[in-house]
């Protein structure tokens, strides 16, 4: 989604604009813009190309303080017109993130006083109001926070007047932003890869903050306008974490990031002889012994995991679990039930539907929750009682690799915890358990030994248009992941079904142009997949199959089967995972689709 980067220095901050927007486009954008004081005067360049066509036109342009931002459009269609930043008389201008819900009315009632608007934006009414409080003589400051009570929905946004050339003013609602300080340059960003290159201190906005940053000085008010004292935390990011590296692409480099970021993830259970519950914060054992059923919340790659662990908690903790789509549970009247463990899971941690769906269930009398995220200080960890944190490191690429398997080792541990709590755990089983997730690092490197096989693979799908994914109980949802790296950047149109329901319906889809993946582990439910696989077989089908070794499944006309290393039991479903992320990379590949930034997707999807 949209980024926002911002700089007040005593050098020219374009270049620190450009380079942060270029950390930035892997949040998926359509158009990008920047605007920088000089002389009094507001420049601008703006283009519906990539950041390097922005650097093109900004060659000319110079000054000490600066906004920029990338836009993901929702109000108005994807042009120069629309890009941002927007701006008011020559004399203000704004980049905003999140979506400004009373923007009509608003512009109705700024049409009347004469404003004209040059764009189909909700964001150029901001910058009129801004422009309208300023004018009458309010500090930059205060026109801002008078604009911001005037807004219904949400934003990040960032501002700045021609007149004020050592002045940027920025707010949060509902959109992440950050500030970075430096020395004698201080930055605001969404996101803090943005200022990697300037600054490692970084100061997180709370929700309604409102801040007012010079060369060297910057002061947080918080809704009511009361000045506040926000932590300033050194950021743990490392310029290699988001750089490309020897890799050609981010996703092929955070699949095979994966064995590290289980390990990183799992270490410190790992290195320990037992579990407990403090691994999900300090108030977790209290939680636990109170509630009887689990409420997983999430979207996308995240709400797969969450199915996935669904069959985990019911089956090794005997807790009943629900998961459902956040987009959905947000609208939906739902009976609450006060003992039940919210989890939510998120990546980014920022996603507008899973934080909505989070604060519809304490609205609902839930007191119960849980975040698994990758994102430390994200709204979610920040809303939530418990906290589970992955240790994937950034993930760039939109399609998310390593931030699923490593939520489901997340999600494994907060099954493994209640089963002991529970009383379903046995000593021994325990010791099992660890030792699996122990191993789990390397027997994903050894899925990964796949690699070139499987791109060979891809070549027989690089003229299909559509594609079926099938798998039984727990490899269901790893059917239904598989399928949504697929479509998600190759553009083919692929489907998961339970392999059990193809007969009473997709079956129908089933001919030689139709190619079938099946996720076969070596479990108990192989035997009812295999007569699921003749079935797709006698229609002449063409078929995929990921086995474990010891299925006793080979090859032959019209039908690949690919051996896994090892069965990983309760663990399978991560080792799973690996070889359809590189099928659906390879296919990519074949198809020339842009892999890390697939088209109208966005990593981190911050508006409804
Ligand atoms: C996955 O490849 C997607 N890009 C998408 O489904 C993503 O998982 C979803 O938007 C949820 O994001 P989150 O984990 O950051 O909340």
């Amino acid at each position: 989604m949209c980024g926002i980067v911002g700089a007040v220095a005593k050098r020219n901050v374009v270049p620190i604009l450009l380079q942060g927007l270029q950390r930035l486009e892997y949040r998926g954008y359509d158009s990008a813009g920047l605007v920088v004081v000089n002389q009094a005067k507001l420049e601008r360049a703006r283009s519906t190309g990539r950041v390097v066509e922005l650097t093109q036109r900004s060659a000319a342009i110079t000054g000490h303080l600066g906004i920029a931002h990338t836009r993901w459009a929702t109000h108005g269609v994807p042009s120069e017109r629309n890009a941002h930043p927007h701006m008011s008389d020559e004399l203000i201008a704004v980049v905003h993130n999140g979506i400004i819900e009373n923007y009509e009315e608003l512009r109705t009632d700024l049409t009347a006083q004469g404003y004209v608007f040059t764009s189909d934006t909700d964001t150029e009414v901001i910058a009129h109001l801004v422009h309208s409080f300023y004018k009458k003589g309010a500090s930059l400051l205060h026109a801002t926070q008078s604009s911001l009570a005037k807004l219904i929905g949400a934003y990040a946004i960032g501002v700045v007047a021609a007149n004020n050339p050592e002045q940027l003013i920025c707010a949060r609602k509902g959109s992440p932003l950050l500030l970075g300080i430096g020395e004698n340059e201080n930055f605001i960003a969404s996101d803090m890869s943005a200022l990697l290159a300037v600054t490692k201190n970084v100061v997180y906005l709370e929700e309604g903050d409102v801040a007012e940053i010079g060369i060297d000085t910057y002061r947080v008010f918080d809704a009511q306008g009361k000045a506040v004292q926000r932590q300033m935390h050194v950021s743990e990011l490392t310029n290699d974490s988001v750089e490309l590296g020897e890799y050609r692409h981010y996703m092929l480099k955070e699949i095979y990031e994966q064995p590290q970021a289980l390990a990183n993830t799992l270490e410190a259970v790992c290195n320990s002889q037992s579990l407990v519950p403090g691994i999900f914060g300090a108030e977790a054992a209290a939680s636990f012994s109170q509630i009887d059923s689990i409420l997983i919340l999430a979207c996308g790659t995240s709400h797969n995991s969450g199915l996935v662990a669904r069959n985990w908690l019911e089956e090794i903790a005997g807790i009943p679990c629900n998961v459902e789509i956040a987009s959905e549970y947000r609208y939906r009247v739902s009976v609450a039930n006060p003992k039940t463990l919210v989890v939510t899971i998120s990546q980014s941690g920022e996603t507008a539907d899973t934080l909505a769906a989070l604060n519809h269930a304490k609205a609902n009398g839930h007191q119960h929750t849980l975040a698994i995220c990758n994102v430390p200080e994200s709204a979610i960890i920040r809303q939530s009682k418990l906290r589970f944190l992955t240790r994937a490191g950034p993930e760039i690429g939109v399609a998310s690799t390593k931030a699923f398997t490593t939520q489901l080792a997340g999600l494994f541990l907060l099954t493994l915890v209640l089963a002991k709590l529970r009383g379903k755990l046995t000593s021994k089983q325990e010791q099992q358990h660890l030792h699996d997730l122990r191993h789990l690092p390397s027997a994903v490197q050894a899925v990964l030994n796949l690699d070139t096989s499987i791109s060979k693979l891809a070549e027989k799908f690089a003229n299909k248009h559509h594609a079926l994914f099938l798998g039984r109980g727990l490899h269901y949802p790893i059917a239904l992941e598989g399928a949504l790296k697929l479509k998600e950047i190759s553009y083919i149109h692929a489907e998961a079904y339970p392999a059990g329901e193809l007969k009473h319906g997709p079956l129908a889809l089933v001919d030689k142009d139709m190619p079938v993946i099946a996720v076969a582990p070596n479990d108990t439910l192989l035997e009812k997949l295999k007569s699921n696989l003749q079935e797709v077989r006698a229609r002449g089908g063409e078929l995929f199959v990921f086995a474990d070794a010891n299925t006793r499944m080979q090859s032959s006309d019209g039908v690949s089967v690919m051996q896994m290393p090892e069965h990983a039991g309760f663990l399978s479903p991560i080792l799973h995972t690996i070889p359809l992320q590189l099928l659906a990379y390879y296919v990519a590949l074949q198809k020339g689709t842009d892999v890390d930034k697939p088209r109208n997707l966005a990593k981190s999807v911050t508006v409804e």
